[in-house]
């Protein structure tokens, strides 16, 4: 989804204080081997949260060399029974497999069917773009997946966050006439995720 490269590379000067669309280069001089490897999906995630998951990125932010190279990568932890919520990826469609374990893995389309199915080690799933989907760990032990983005930097509008834990918050006025609850039950909802 992310435009073509102009050029082999562009590793991204992510300190660099011009404001455009994705980042600036760094130097051609200054680019090392190093930029093109990144070892931060070898580590487990820590699931130790409300939702037992754990999203660890290699967009753009994390390994700079991705930039405009319209491609990057997420791993996914999960404690049994741990859930990665209900989210859609703004600017990307993604493409899962699973590394570890047994996930319930679903997504919605904009006609409101919803698409799911079980899924082990080796199998894998893809997710059209701006879908809101989740995956759900439902074997024993713990489960991983690794995803792939066709962005450099998909983004996640995650829904519990974004209806109920935004900046200023969304007026409960709203929220009870979209959900047809009372004000108690979206305060409880909020009350979950305050920072
Ligand atoms: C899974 O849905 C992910 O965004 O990595
Ligand atoms: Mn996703």
């Amino acid at each position: 989804a992310d435009p073509d490269p102009l050029q082999d590379f562009c590793v991204a000067d992510l300190k660099a204080s011009l404001s455009m669309n994705g980042f600036p280069c760094k130097p051609v001089s200054e680019v090392k081997s190093d930029d093109f490897f990144f070892d931060g999906l070898a580590k487990e995630g820590n699931t130790t949260n409300v939702f037992g998951s754990n999203v660890t990125a290699a967009d753009v932010l994390a390994f700079p060399g991705l930039n405009t190279l319209g491609i990057s990568m997420n791993r996914v932890d999960f404690a049994p029974g741990g859930v990665n919520p209900p989210h859609s990826h703004p600017r990307a469609t993604e493409a899962g497999v699973i590394i570890k374990g047994k996930l319930l893995v679903g997504f919605v389309t904009t006609a409101n069917v919803l698409h799911s199915k079980v899924l082990e080690a080796g199998e894998m799933f893809v997710i059209p773009r701006g879908l809101v989907h989740f995956q759900h760990n439902v074997g024993k032990g713990k489960a991983v997946s690794l995803t792939a983005f066709n962005s450099q930097r998909p983004g996640a509008v995650v829904l519990p966050f974004t209806l109920f834990d935004s900046t200023p918050p969304i007026p409960n006025d709203v929220l009870t006439k979209a959900f047809q609850v009372d004000e108690n039950v979206i305060n409880d909802i909020k009350s979950k995720f305050a920072s």
